[in-house]
C-alpha cells in the first residue's frame, strides 16, 4: 500500500464513530449472514471476541505503515486460526464482511476508499495465511517423524 493510501485508511478509521464492539458486532453479523456455516466455529457469546477483534484491528491500523513490526504477530494469529477451523477461502469471505461492516459505519464512503480498505485487509490476511501455511507444514513434518524409515 502507498503511504497516501495508508493515510486515507487511518483517517477513515478515526472517523468511525463507534461504541465499543459495534464494528465487530456488525462484522460478525455480516459474516454469518453470508456464511452461516462458520457460526459453529465461534463461541455462543461473542462479547469477549468482539473486544479482542476490535483491539487487534486498532493495533493493525495503527501499524499499517510498519507492517514489518506486526507481520510476526499476524502470522502467529493465522497459525492459531488453523486450530479454530479457518480455511483460506474463509479469509476472503471475512475480508468482504469486514469491508461491508466498515462501510456501514462510515459517514463518507466511495469506491476509492472501499478499494483502499480492501487492500488494507488483504495486507492483514496475507501474513495470517502465511502463518497458517507454516502451521500446516509443521504438522506434516511432525507426522513424518512417525513413519519408520523403509
Ligand atoms: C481479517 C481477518 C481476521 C482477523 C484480523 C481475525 C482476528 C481474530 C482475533 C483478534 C481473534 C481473537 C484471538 C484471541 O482471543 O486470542 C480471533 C478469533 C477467532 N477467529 Fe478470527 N480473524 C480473522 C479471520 C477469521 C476467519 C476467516 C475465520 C474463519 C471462520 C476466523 C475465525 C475465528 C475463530 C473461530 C476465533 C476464535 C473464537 C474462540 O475464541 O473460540 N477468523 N480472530
Amino acid at each position: 500500500m502507498t503511504p497516501e493510501a495508508i493515510k486515507l485508511i487511518k483517517a477513515s478509521y478515526a472517523q468511525l464513530t463507534l461504541e465499543p464492539r459495534q464494528l465487530a458486532a456488525r462484522f460478525y453479523e455480516e459474516l454469518f449472514a453470508v456464511a452461516p456455516n462458520l457460526r459453529r466455529l465461534f463461541p455462543d457469546d461473542l462479547t469477549i471476541l468482539q473486544g479482542h477483534f476490535e483491539a487487534a484491528l486498532a493495533l493493525i491500523v495503527r501499524n499499517l505503515d510498519e507492517m514489518h513490526a506486526i507481520r510476526e504477530p499476524l502470522r502467529d494469529l493465522g497459525a492459531q486460526h488453523v486450530h479454530w477451523g479457518a480455511r483460506p477461502e474463509d479469509y476472503i469471505t471475512a475480508r468482504e464482511a469486514l469491508v461491508r461492516a466498515i462501510a456501514s459505519r462510515s459517514a463518507s464512503w466511495d469506491a476509492s476508499i472501499e478499494q483502499h480498505w480492501r487492500q488494507a485487509v488483504t495486507a492483514i490476511i496475507i501474513p495470517m495465511l502465511e502463518g497458517a501455511a507454516v502451521q500446516t507444514a509443521m504438522t506434516a513434518v511432525r507426522l513424518s517423524t512417525e513413519i519408520e524409515p523403509l
